[in-house]
């Protein structure tokens, strides 16, 4: 398969309803064996590359992400052709230099989260595949972002530890010194199950991680939803940034 073969998949995170440069040609309202996907998927071209987009938490944002139909989502994205996937996920950090409003591409995660929908092997199964979660995001999507952010100058930290939490609340000041010390570098409410299930339907997918706030107990303020709107604001730019570049590659 060539890259012009390939199919991109884009999954928005929280502030991200819609993709920058973006020419719509379809939205398409799907349902797939495990449910509704959180939205009307919307096929395009960016950049002259093919391109689905999906905003995890619907348009409007109203999905919490306990509530995401992590199965549906991935499920119409391929059968849609999508065939790697960069998903944008908020994160809070815990490293003192991955400062709000800049990007983390994390290449490892820890799963805190319970009670989701985190696999498609469920059921009257003939057989159950042990999918191999080693490294769970493709290292060629990650250094193709990484080249991007360094070409631009753009504020990018390549590689880290991811902690998915199961929110929707924001942790504790213990449960955050607990994560460091896990070896978490970032933490967010949305990279599982969906980072498991790409890899069981065998997607390329690596995570775009925006720092929307410090974690919490790192500064002496509490954290506001206008600060984590701030940040989102402050560096939504820099994602849209990577992705055109990915898509002209
Ligand atoms: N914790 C969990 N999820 C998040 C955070 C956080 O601090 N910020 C954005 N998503």
């Amino acid at each position: 398969m060539t890259d012009q073969d390939q199919r991109w998949g884009i999954i928005g995170g929280t502030g991200v309803t819609s993709l920058e440069g973006l020419e719509i040609k379809e939205r398409r309202e799907m349902s797939t064996p495990w449910g509704a996907p959180s939205a009307p998927l919307v096929v395009g071209e960016i950049e002259g590359a093919s391109a689905v987009f999906l905003p995890r938490h619907g348009d409007p944002h109203r999905i919490a992400p306990h509530e995401v139909n992590y199965r549906a989502n991935l499920w119409a994205m391929r059968e849609l052709g999508v065939t790697r996937i960069i998903a944008v996920n908020a994160v809070g950090s815990m490293h003192g230099s991955m400062v709000p409003g800049s990007l983390v591409l994390p290449d490892q995660l820890i799963d805190y989260t319970w009670g989701r929908g985190h696999t498609y092997y469920e059921g009257q199964l003939e057989q159950t595949e042990h999918i191999d979660f080693t490294f769970p995001y493709c290292e060629t999507l990650r250094q193709k972002m990484a080249e991007s952010a360094r070409r631009h100058g753009l504020p990018c930290t390549a590689g880290g530890v991811y902690g998915c939490t199961q929110g929707p609340r924001l942790e504790t000041a213990a449960e955050i010194v607990r994560l460091e010390r896990d070896g978490c570098d970032i933490v967010g409410m949305t990279g599982m199950p969906e980072a498991a299930l790409a890899r069981e339907l065998e997607l390329d997918y690596a995570c775009l991680a925006l720092v929307v706030n410090w974690a919490a107990g790192k500064t002496a303020e509490l954290i506001t939803m206008d600060d984590i709107r701030r940040n989102l604001e402050a560096g939504i730019g820099h994602v849209g940034q990577v992705l055109r570049d990915l898509m002209q590659a």
